[in-house]
């Protein structure tokens, strides 16, 4: 009995919605045309590594500029560039690796 609340109490953790990633990068991703998963495979092509991409990412969304972009031109033209992120440093990480986490593919790769 005391395992299985703790699966549900993990159960819970994984699946809520409240983690710093859901709370502020998709609750404004949501407004925008392109989903949030688009612009993570398009890192995922340029930078490959994991240590690659959430480096970069990390980078431009602490200051997101035309020159780092990895979106086409078209595009940044229509909506602009993103203002820099009000989360601290540790908390950006933590949002990243949870992005990181629902979308990576390698472990779906054979
Ligand atoms: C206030 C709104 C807002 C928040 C909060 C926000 N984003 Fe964005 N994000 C945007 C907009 C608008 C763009 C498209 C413009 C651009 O690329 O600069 C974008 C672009 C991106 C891109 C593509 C960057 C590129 O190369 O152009 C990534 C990756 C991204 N966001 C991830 C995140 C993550 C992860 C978080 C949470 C830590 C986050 N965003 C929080 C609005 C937001």
């Amino acid at each position: 009995m005391g395992k299985l609340i703790l699966s549900l109490f993990v159960l819970s953790i994984f699946l809520n919605a409240s983690n710093i990633y859901e709370k502020n990068c998709v609750t404004c991703h949501k407004k925008l045309p392109v989903t949030i998963d688009k612009y993570f495979y398009r890192y995922l092509l340029k930078y490959s590594s994991k240590q690659d991409v959430q480096d970069a990412m990390l980078k431009y969304i602490l200051n997101p500029s035309k020159d780092k972009t990895v979106m086409p031109e078209a595009f940044i033209l229509r909506f602009g560039i993103k203002k820099p992120t009000t989360l601290s440093n540790k908390q950006l990480e933590e949002a990243i690796e949870i992005y990181w986490e629902k979308y990576k593919v390698f472990g779906k790769l054979k």
